[in-house]
């Protein structure tokens, strides 16, 4: 199983915020907004990660993330998105690091509660997303259930009501992936719609839909933003981190240190 965040985007709704950086490089209470989706893959023992980054900040990522993990065995691959052409546009770009294997995605501007290891341990083919009861779920790709909780019906962002259940960014697909995604035509807002790759496989009756029971936070407004430090302050959340993350943050921070100090002799 391989691992893709897509962190790319243009962030409007956080201006003049993402003006100077990333939406995901912001932070969310004491570590950058990226750490949250990339704490989601590695907890569930995925080693192989792509970033899918804008072009105006791979710097940045690189700068954050490029040697982190080096000692830990955890590899990050970069791609540049060019324009933000939509969500399955990632399987596209990432058809040559999936290389035929199953993989997870998860979008960089997501935060969960929850642990997805078993779900992402014990996949095996078709497609697995996830599905959150919530207030506004015209925000959002929405899937509807029928009365056995089976999945009939996917519609992104609908104009009138299907359902209260939106479909969180943690995706987990197999191998055909990439050439469904390629075969996706833009919507009328001219992207790649990842609803269209999640009909191709509630089409062929390979999707299976999870609920997600724990906290959901996609921290992409002022208020979610806001909303998702204190949520993290609250539960703690950086505490239940892959250890690993956590380490590799600290050292981190005390060559940042060390390199501070230097400056001020
Ligand atoms: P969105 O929040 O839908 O888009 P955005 O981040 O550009 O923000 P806004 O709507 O305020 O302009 O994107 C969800 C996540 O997916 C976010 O982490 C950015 C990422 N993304 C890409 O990396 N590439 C894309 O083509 C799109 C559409 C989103």
């Amino acid at each position: 199983m391989k691992g893709i965040i897509l962190s790319g985007g243009t962030a409007t709704r956080l201006f003049p915020l993402t003006a100077t950086t990333s939406k995901q490089l912001l932070p969310v209470y004491d570590r950058q907004m990226i750490f949250y989706p990339l704490n989601t893959l590695i907890k569930a023992g995925i080693k192989d990660i792509l970033m899918i980054v804008a072009p105006e900040h791979s710097g940045q990522y690189l700068n954050l993330l490029g040697s982190i993990f080096e000692k830990y065995d955890i590899r990050i691959d970069f791609k540049v998105q060019k324009s933000p052409k939509g969500l399955a546009e990632a399987f596209v770009l990432g058809e040559e690091f999936i290389d035929n294997g199953n993989v997870t995605m998860i979008l960089g501007d997501n935060i969960f509660e929850d642990d997805f290891s078993e779900d992402i341990k014990n996949f095996k083919s078709g497609a697995k997303i996830f599905a959150k009861k919530v207030a506004d779920p015209e925000r959002s790709g929405v899937v509807k259930f029928d009365e056995n909780n089976k999945a009939i019906q996917i519609v992104e962002k609908p104009k009138e009501w299907i359902s209260d259940y939106a479909i969180p960014g943690l995706y987990i697909y197999d191998n055909q992936v990439s050439s469904v995604a390629k075969k996706v035509e833009p919507s009328e807002r001219g992207e790649k719609e990842i609803t269209s790759l999640h009909n191709y496989y509630l089409e062929k009756e390979e999707l299976e839909v999870s609920i997600v029971d724990g906290v959901w936070l996609d921290a992409g407004t002022f208020d979610s933003l806001l909303e998702a430090g204190n949520v993290v302050k609250e539960k703690e959340i950086y505490k239940k981190f892959d250890p690993v993350i956590n380490q590799a943050i600290l050292e981190f921070n005390e060559e940042l240190k060390v390199m501070a100090k230097k400056r001020l002799i």
